[in-house]
């Protein structure tokens, strides 16, 4: 697994978007053969979305061969409601961007049957011969899209209550009401990430550090489920400097020599502009 620090929010937003960019733009997408994107909500990613948008309003990429997954969804909200997730991705990304309406896919936090729209997700990710990028965000308690702590590490999607810590978290989008925020979601699973091509996390401020921590520092481990990308094949953790505050320092150095020779952001997407 891989750590890259950057600065601040900006830069690490910039980071973020650039190697997306370049991922898509290297990989040549066609109709048939689309770039398939794994994708977070939350306010970690909207840097990285505005970011993206203005290299689609500059000309520099296209989303119309990109095909996405989110993450995640609310139990029993509707769907236009401002905190669905859903209605999150179509304002802040999707619609600024070309990305055909049918290419767009999410869990039904209203589906009649939540077991079964969760087989259908896998399926649908299936038949798209899996992720090539998943992107996701951390949560205070360490969890990747909503596998709290405790998930199995090998799950896949199903319905999950949502921790205390996460609830408490997110009710700063519901008035900072507690009661208001819903006590399930639909997620995909710790597996169904695993099973991603590439994962990039994107983790951003103080109040990620604690999670860090165990996540880069410590084992593999069902109490901080983003551990699991420990044993992927290619995982990258990209946070700002204030998400570093509990990593020893030894350990900050070493991550930060492996790697900053190569990924100088401006460098990122001048690669593919050639
Ligand atoms: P945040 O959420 O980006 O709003 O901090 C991240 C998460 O809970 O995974």
């Amino acid at each position: 697994m891989r750590l890259i620090v950057q600065k601040d929010y900006e830069t690490m937003s910039t980071w973020a978007a650039y190697y997306v960019a370049r991922a898509i733009i290297k990989a040549e997408p066609k109709q048939n053969s689309p770039f398939v994107l794994g994708l977070p909500t939350g306010s970690t990613p909207l840097g990285m979305y505005r970011i993206l948008t203005d290299l689609y309003n500059q000309g520099v990429i296209s989303f119309r061969h990109v095909v996405t997954f989110n993450m995640d969804e609310y139990v029993g909200i509707p769907s236009d409601h401002p905190q669905s997730y859903r209605r999150f991705m179509q304002d802040n990304f999707f619609s600024s961007i070309d990305i055909p309406k049918e290419n767009i896919n999410f869990l039904d936090g209203n589906a009649p049957d939540p077991d079964e729209e969760c087989r259908r997700y896998e399926q649908a990710i299936d038949s798209y011969e899996g992720i090539d990028l998943f992107l996701g965000g951390i949560g205070t308690d360490g969890h990747l899209a909503f596998n709290e702590p405790g998930s199995s590490l090998t799950s896949r999607t199903r319905v999950k209550t949502l921790a205390e810590e996460t609830r408490v978290s997110n009710s700063r989008f519901f008035d900072h009401d507690i009661s208001k925020v819903p006590q399930y979601a639909l997620t995909v699973g710790v597996g169904t990430i695993m099973d991603a091509r590439e994962v990039l996390i994107l983790a951003y401020g103080h109040s990620k550090a604690r999670a860090l921590k165990h996540v880069i520092e410590e084992g593999v481990n069902h109490m901080w489920t983003v551990s699991a990308l420990q044993q992927h094949r290619r995982a990258t953790i990209l946070c700002d400097e204030d998400a570093t505050d509990e990593l020893t320092v030894g350990t900050v150095k070493y991550f930060k020599q492996m790697e900053a020779p190569n990924l100088d952001p401006d460098k990122l997407l001048d690669s593919v502009r050639r």
